[in-house]
């Protein structure tokens, strides 16, 4: 944990880790990860390094959307275990130095959550205006054309009211309306009620999407190709992204800084432009952290790569840090992504991941190079999928941690059926890859070591070199790294201007003997001192 000093902002230069609770540690046998697992690995992501863990949604739900559908934001899901449980994994994760940040979904909740049945079952309802209701249009059909993740309609049809509700996820993620004031009140009293347990601050779902248009216009045309910009050729310039959403956040910033240690909102962002996100900032006084997607859907290449970090850099509001991620719940993991599965593209990423200004977040399994797994149609979880049929199912990075290479592979009993199938036996466990130093697991706690003792609690400055095609050399902070993209090796000597860059070798991802002294081997990368 940082020092006294740094702790007003102990989320700059740290590295921060996505437990996908369901895939990561059973304990009861029963196929699902759970709470106590996550405390039962504890030990292991202190070794790892790592300062805080993001959680992914713990609380009560009916699980159409792996609990992006809450029925209960006080509460602990019964199938993850107890809020002594949660109480006891937060002690002790504090006890080995790491903060434990929670999922807050406020775009929507479970169409099983008491407003929602409150407020569908009678319009009269005070809590009818909790959510989004509206006539069908003049010819009949839904109000607009809003789009939910699926593809189909965002309107859902109450025949018991004639109205639509809004949902900009599955039907039964019914949308809070923002516009209400005791949706407001309500989500104060939850952020309260977390942060007096001792939760270090959220994630928080679908950041861009609280209110919506007042008046339900039409969303306009996008281009389907771009898909941080588009939502099945729509752009959500109405159905999300309105400014009045910066007003909660700056709401949520004064609670999160009511606390002696201040509370982190980290906002899932998924803008596609990054003057938008950097605005998530506001003035220093909304979120602390933004994901970037832009950059997780930027193809591998150090001209692209480092083109987006550039603009991130430039469009940030003084004091604030980037959050540099590649890999989560929703995406392809990025060793399959972006590097195809090759590992050693894998331990260039991680390299570079690492050696970013800002703040880290790493996926469970990144550190292993975990890559996809495929799964098959008949054993799909996501409903959202399921729905439509259409694109990849988000379960091929949910997968089971693979901590060791038994057919259970550690995460649950032998002769239990996970949730969601394994990967089938690899060399890509976490015990496998504890027992050799060459591994990428050794590389990745180096890499988090050495950001550490550089980067901790430090507003850092990056500064991209001259360097040839396909080469991002940059320094940051007191490093300077040279991370090759290309096929072939590149010298030092042309890296940086006239004489070249050198300098102690701290860390190199290649394996010891892959490259010539001065050099970088192909798709590999070195930190200098
Ligand atoms: C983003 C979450 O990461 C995803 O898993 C979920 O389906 C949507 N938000 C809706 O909550
Ligand atoms: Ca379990």
């Amino acid at each position: 944990m940082s020092s006294p000093g740094t702790e007003a902002r102990w989320w700059h230069g740290a590295t921060l880790y996505q437990v996908y609770v369901r895939s990561f540690q059973d304990t009861n046998d029963d196929g699902y990860g759970d709470l106590n697992g996550v405390t039962a690995r504890l030990d292991y992501l202190a070794w790892l390094g790592v300062d805080g863990i993001w959680l992914s949604p713990t609380m009560p739900s009916p699980d159409h959307d792996w609990g992006y559908d809450v029925s209960d934001y006080l509460g602990v899901h019964p199938e993850l275990g107890t809020l002594a449980d949660l109480d006891r994994l937060i002690g002790e994760a504090g006890q080995r130095g790491m903060r434990v940040l929670l999922d807050l979904v406020p775009n929507h909740t479970s169409s099983a959550h008491p407003w929602f049945v409150a407020a569908s079952g009678d319009p009269a309802s005070p809590y009818r205006d909790y959510y989004v209701w509206a006539d069908p249009a003049p010819g009949g059909g839904p109000p607009n054309n809003w789009l939910a993740a699926t593809g189909a309609s965002a309107w859902t049809l109450d025949p018991r009211s004639g109205q639509y509700y809004l949902h900009n996820f599955l039907p039964s993620q019914p949308d809070l309306n923002w516009w209400e004031p005791r949706v407001h009140e309500a989500f104060r009293e939850i952020l309260r009620f977390w942060f007096d347990r001792g939760v270090a601050g959220f994630r928080i779902d679908v950041a861009q999407g609280l209110y919506k248009d007042a008046e339900l216009r039409d969303d306009p045309p996008a281009p389907e190709a771009d898909v941080v910009r588009s939502r099945f050729g729509l752009a959500q310039v109405y159905s999300a992204n309105r400014p009045e959403s910066h007003a909660v956040f700056r709401d949520w910033r004064k609670i999160a800084d009511s606390y002696p240690s201040p509370r982190l909102l980290l906002g899932e962002t998924w803008v596609g432009d990054l003057h938008a996100l950097a605005a998530f900032h506001g003035h220093g006084d909304e979120l602390q952290l933004t994901f970037n997607f832009p950059f997780i859907f930027a193809p591998f290449s150090a001209a692209a790569l480092s083109a987006v970090v550039a603009e991130t850099l430039a469009d940030l509001p003084a004091g604030e840090v980037p959050v540099w991620t590649a890999s989560n719940h929703d995406i392809s993991r990025f060793p399959t992504r972006w590097c195809r599965g090759d590992e050693g593209k894998a331990r260039l990423a991680l390299l570079v991941l690492a050696t970013l200004p800002g703040t880290c977040v790493l996926y469970n399994g990144d550190e292993i190079a975990m890559t996809d797994v495929d799964v098959p149609d008949a054993l799909v979880r996501d409903l959202m999928r399921a729905e439509t049929g259409a694109r990849e199912s988000r379960d091929r990075s949910r997968t089971p941690m693979p901590w060791d290479d038994s057919l259970a592979a550690g995460f649950t009993g032998a002769g239990v059926r996970p949730w969601l199938p394994g990967g089938g036996r690899s060399s890509r466990n976490v015990a496998a890859q504890r027992a050799d130093p060459a591994s990428t697991l050794h590389l990745c706690r180096e890499l988090i070591a050495l950001r550490r003792a550089e980067f901790a609690g430090q507003l850092m400055g990056y500064q991209q070199l001259a360097a040839p095609a396909g080469v991002w050399a940059y320094r940051s902070g007191g490093l300077i790294v040279v991370a090759n993209f290309t096929d072939a090796p590149v010298s030092l000597a042309g890296v940086g201007g006239a004489g070249g860059v050198a300098g102690e070798v701290l860390i190199r991802s290649d394996r010891a003997a892959g490259a010539a002294a001065g050099f970088v081997g192909r798709w590999a990368g070195v930190i200098l001192r």
